[in-house]
């Protein structure tokens, strides 16, 4: 029997299998779009058909003739919002203020009506007219009006140790290499959705959204309404992976609807409006300089990277970022340039920072081990960070060779074919690459609720929510251990922003920062109880003992102030075959080996991996969101003409953690997983590329533009 004073640990570490998963496979999984309410109304928005301008009229007579037309918002007839910082605001941007034009897709206007198809309709008959103004379409036609944004998060855009210059003008062998990487969207299954429903001063908020309390936060300070009286919830979501992150204009817009016309109003997105709704990854134009001894030891690293944002905002995402972190040498600069492009703000795409930039450097490493003839593992371990190479600081864990030595042994890296196109299979040329990954970790505070019943159940409740990644499950783990109390009767209630706060589902976060409030809070409770308590009672007895039906605590956990670098790391090795006369490319095998701490559920963390890895393959062979260089307009803004790797295109993936685990960093000892594995991916199959036929592609998606 168990103990008050003991904790399991039968549940944490084992594959338990999803407690949601029932629930989603019978379609009793209520996603944000699935809220029955009475009286509720449809809206649905008007984009602009320019990229850049002023509107000089909306008119729209003839959509409110359609029967079941309620009314049209405009920047004409919404209210005035506060301005509002990004984040949790996607962009600076605020919807329906003036009558600017900024780019493809803006919003215009959105109709309402007591059905879809009224409102789908009608809006199909609003007419809006423009004064064009000259665009700027596209990234790649305007390089050179890069400048530096300053900072993001405290972290300066461009950054230089020692004197690399100098060092690349001394060093024995040198590399100069550019690379681009394409314009990505998120593509999440589940389309953005917001539902408003206004109760006099209350509203309360279905989205779908990473973020609940971001969402709140947004709308009680861009309409300047206390923040309890906004609710907002998001019960499921069926994948965010950064595009739901922050709050993107349709929200407030849906918000305001439903407030003007005094109706509850839901809002849906079409899968052509997720192109240009929310932000999306930049393309990347990148310059990797690197200069090293004889010996392979680096001497100098020059990573420079130019990527696009909004004409009004300077977010940019730090491409160059990771390779700060990445190996040991004593002259480096980098820097992360902005291009203003008429297109909406970038925002966070699965490892926004870290994932572009791994695929210039780690290519760039190879081409570097090639010149001095070194195996590309080798040049990495002779170049090993022990401690972080520009902040001086040590790793709070770092089990990055492991990886490499996990990798290689299961891929069988020494029985590779070293020299190019030294591998024939048929008529197809098969080739072996590597690369090397880190990636941040960051951990949020979170609070929780936790409340034992006299029955022997549980509860816990935070305002977080499970982005379809597996929170429910693995906070019920993690209870089950430190109260002792089974899985099955354990309820875990998260994605309502009346249930005690916690943070954004992002930044691979979750698990780090809601695990560890629950892990705290529940050995807290734990401690609570068993002061009341007999030796030997079990914990049920014990709050039935003491005569009430419950017994709860509520705590916050903080993150402690770290003075190291808290960073998880990753190897991945790719097989390719190319096919010489088609000039197809496939990935025929990818095998990651990866240090992200502690694994809470095996089975739920190898489908991070194995779905991070598949999104590796589509940025390595596929994706690229096609801008027509005249206009600014997303040419391919549908799944059928974005590509995304289907079935067939998907070979083995096999996924491994090395035994890692960080309670420096927090209690529960994770780094994070939802990121790590898109990482390295690219670069490895293009240095698989290079092996195969001795050709370097140096573009995302890779794609062979002449002949073999
Ligand atoms: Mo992520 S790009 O932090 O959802």
């Amino acid at each position: 029997m168990s103990t008050v004073i003991e904790r399991t640990k039968a549940y944490v570490g084992a594959a338990h299998n999803r407690v949601d998963g029932l629930r989603k496979a019978q379609g009793q999984a209520t996603y944000s779009a699935e809220y029955p309410l009475e009286g509720l109304t449809y809206g649905v928005l008007v984009d602009a058909t320019i990229a850049s301008g002023v509107v000089r009229a909306i008119e729209g007579s003839a959509a409110r003739a359609v029967r079941g037309v309620i009314g049209i918002l405009t920047h004409e007839n919404a209210p005035r919002l506060q301005p509002i910082e990004a984040p949790p605001a996607g962009e600076r941007l605020m919807p329906f203020q003036d009558a600017q034009v900024h780019y493809h897709g803006q919003h215009l206007a959105l109709v309402i009506a007591d059905t879809l198809e009224a409102a789908t309709y009608a809006a199909s008959l609003v007419s809006v007219t423009y004064d064009e103004s000259a665009v700027i379409a596209r990234l790649d036609d305007h390089l050179d009006a890069q400048y530096d944004p300053g900072s993001m998060f405290g972290e300066a855009c461009d950054e230089t140790i020692g004197d690399p210059v100098e060092a690349l003008r001394t060093a024995d062998v040198t590399i100069d290499r550019r690379y681009t990487t394409s314009l990505q969207h998120h593509n999440p299954m589940e389309p953005s959705s917001t539902t408003a429903h206004w109760d006099g001063e209350r509203l309360i908020v279905y989205d779908a959204t990473q973020w609940i309390s971001g969402v709140q936060i947004l709308i009680a300070q861009q309409l300047e309404i206390p923040k309890e009286n906004i609710r907002v919830v998001s019960e499921f979501l069926g994948g965010g992976f950064g595009c739901k992150g922050w709050v993107w204009p349709h929200v407030i817009i849906t918000v305001m609807a439903a407030k003007v016309f005094d109706r509850p109003v839901k809002t849906t997105l079409s899968r052509r409006q997720m192109y240009t709704s929310h932000g999306y990854r930049s393309g990347s134009f990148q310059r990797v300089q690197l200069g090293a001894r004889r010996d392979g030891t680096l001497r100098a690293i020059m990573h420079e990277g130019i990527v696009q944002t909004s004409v009004f905002d300077d977010r940019p995402d730090m491409v160059t970022v990771a390779t700060r972190s990445h190996y040991r040498c004593p002259n480096m600069t980098t820097t992360n340039h902005v291009v203003k492009v008429n297109q909406i703000t970038p925002t966070p795409m699965r490892a926004p920072n870290e994932n572009a930039g791994n695929f210039g450097l780690e290519c760039a490493l190879d081409e570097l081990a090639e010149a001095l003839d070194l195996d590309p593992i080798e040049l990495r371990l002779r170049n090993y960070a022990e401690r972080h190479p520009t902040s001086g600081l040590a790793f709070s864990s770092k089990r990055l060779r492991a990886c490499y030595d996990l990798g290689a042994e299961k891929f069988g890296w020494d029985r590779r074919g070293r020299r190019p196109r030294s591998v024939t299979e048929g008529h197809l040329r098969i080739g072996t690459g590597f690369a090397s990954v880190v990636n941040f970790s960051m951990v949020q505070p979170a609070t929780v609720r936790a409340v034992v019943f006299a029955d022997g159940s549980a509860r816990i409740e935070s305002g977080s929510q499970d982005i379809g990644t597996g929170t429910y499950t693995i906070l019920t783990q993690i209870a089950a251990d430190e109260l002792g109390i089974d899985p099955a009767r354990i309820e875990v209630r998260i994605g309502d922003t009346n249930l005690p706060p916690a943070g954004g589902s992002f930044g691979s976060s979750t698990v780090a920062s809601v695990g560890s409030a629950v892990r705290v809070t529940c050995r807290n409770l734990r401690a609570k109880i068993a002061e009341r308590a007999a030796r030997g009672a079990s914990l049920a007895g014990a709050v039935a003992a003491s005569g009430e039906s419950s017994i709860e605590l509520t705590s916050a956990y903080e993150p402690d102030e770290l003075d190291a670098e808290t960073k998880s790391f990753g190897a991945v090795f790719a097989e390719v075959s190319v096919d010489e006369e088609l000039g197809t490319i496939r990935a025929r095998r990818i095998v990651g080996a990866y240090d992200a701490g502690c694994v809470i559920n095996p089975k739920t963390a190898r489908s991070q991996l194995i779905g991070g890895i598949i999104w590796g393959i589509g940025m390595a062979l596929h994706e690229r969101t096609e801008v027509d260089p005249r206009t600014g307009r997303y040419t391919n803004a549908n799944i059928a003409e974005y590509l995304i790797p289907v079935h067939a295109d998907i070979g083995e993936i096999e996924a491994n953690f090395v035994e890692s685990e960080d309670y420096a960093f927090n209690p529960v000892g994770a780094k994070g997983i939802g990121e790590l594995p898109v990482i390295g991916v690219a670069a490895a199959i293009s240095n698989a590329v290079y092996n195969a036929v001795g050709v370097r592609l140096r573009e995302l998606p890779l794609r062979f533009h002449e002949p073999l």
